[in-house]
């Protein structure tokens, strides 16, 4: 009869566990089984009153039922956290403001490049590309430098071994984009608007060179195109890639395939051309432009009575370096692909 009792009880303590559905309720139903006033416990008092023959059998019962208690205890307050911490997952908050994606962007260079080709096309400009690999004619036979001419020694180049033709010459790198010039001339008959934007190469690697960059080459050629055409163009080009208070300068300069040849200077955008760390008297140098050489048109098979032209050339990591006022420590960065360095803009 008493066995029955510890039975009735096990079960009922079980089973109003197994359906506790906070612990809250468990900790109620441990202190009333298994608490120092519990059921259980008071069983377990109960026994060294019972007689000798049964106390051991009763012992055996009760220990067994609080064991199972207790184990049932166990496992209901480890079901009852998980149904705390998957409603945890599945709660949502729908006031709360989102969280931003994170958006990449393009390579510094890339987006120079694009923005560069908006700002000419805008102006008639069509971008084009020429071979990287190029035959000497185009980088500087055909442009007014002969061979053994002095100022090739400027373009610091890397030819091509064992690779030539007898017109043009040994293939190389291109070392300035100032080769599409007679390509287009070539390719196409004026009016030409044409920009060229292309990888240069040139043997030279130091915190203000990378061996590969990047020009971009523009040329006009039409009847009666002048000088003041080329400052027109170079001015808009500086307001509008640069900030309409950047101001332009001319220079005269000499390159063989211009005449006359200018070098082109744009106020700093860190001191307003007042003069500071980043400039030369307030002034940062651009590139070089001029008048297209009447040789040079010669060998583009365009007619120099008829036509005329303007050409400039300029580097595209140094306009970025320019615009932004940046003071990269070494240029060559901006080819390590290091995200710690990209990701800044
Ligand atoms: N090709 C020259 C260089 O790499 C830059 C240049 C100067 C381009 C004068 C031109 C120009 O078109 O007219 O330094």
């Amino acid at each position: 009869m008493e066995s029955k009792r510890v039975q009735n009880l096990k079960n009922q303590a079980i089973s109003s566990i197994l359906e506790a559905e906070s612990d809250k309720e468990l900790e109620e139903l441990r202190i009333a089984y298994l608490g120092r006033k519990g059921k259980i416990s008071q069983l377990l008092k109960a026994i060294p009153s019972l007689n000798p023959s049964a106390r051991k059998e009763m012992g055996q019962l009760v220990n067994d039922a609080k064991k199972a208690i207790e184990q049932a205890l166990q496992t209901q307050i480890s079901n009852v956290e998980c149904r705390v911490s998957d409603l945890d997952k599945e709660w949502l908050d729908v006031t709360a403001p989102g969280k931003k994606p994170t958006i990449g962007h393009f390579h510094l260079v890339t987006e120079a490049i694009r923005e560069i080709t908006a700002i000419f096309e805008k102006i008639g400009f069509t971008r084009v590309s020429y071979p990287e690999i190029e035959w000497d004619w185009y980088a500087f036979e055909g442009l007014n430098m002969p061979k053994n001419h002095p100022a090739r020694d400027e373009w610091e180049t890397l030819y091509i071994d064992n690779l030539k033709q007898k017109k043009y010459g040994r293939a190389l790198l291109t070392p300035h984009t100032s080769s599409g010039q007679l390509r287009e001339m070539g390719k196409r008959k004026p009016p030409i608007r044409m920009l060229n934007i292309a990888k240069c190469y040139r043997r030279q690697s130091d915190i203000s060179h990378a061996p590969m960059f990047y020009q971009f080459e523009g040329l006009v050629i039409d009847q009666n195109i002048n000088l003041t055409h080329l400052k027109g163009t170079l001015n808009y080009f500086v307001k509008a890639y640069f900030g309409p208070n950047r101001k332009t300068r001319i220079r005269p300069f000499h390159f063989q395939f211009t005449e006359p040849s200018i070098e082109i200077d744009v106020s700093c955008g860190l001191c307003q051309g007042k003069g500071c760390r980043l400039c030369k008297q307030g002034w940062l140098e651009l590139g070089g432009a001029g008048m297209v050489h009447p040789v040079v048109l010669k060998n583009g098979g365009v007619n120099s009575e008829k036509y005329t032209g303007f050409a400039f050339g300029f580097g595209v990591e140094r306009v970025l370096m320019m615009k932004a006022g940046l003071k990269i420590d070494d240029l060559r960065l901006l080819y390590t692909n290091d995200l710690r360095f990209l990701k800044q803009s």
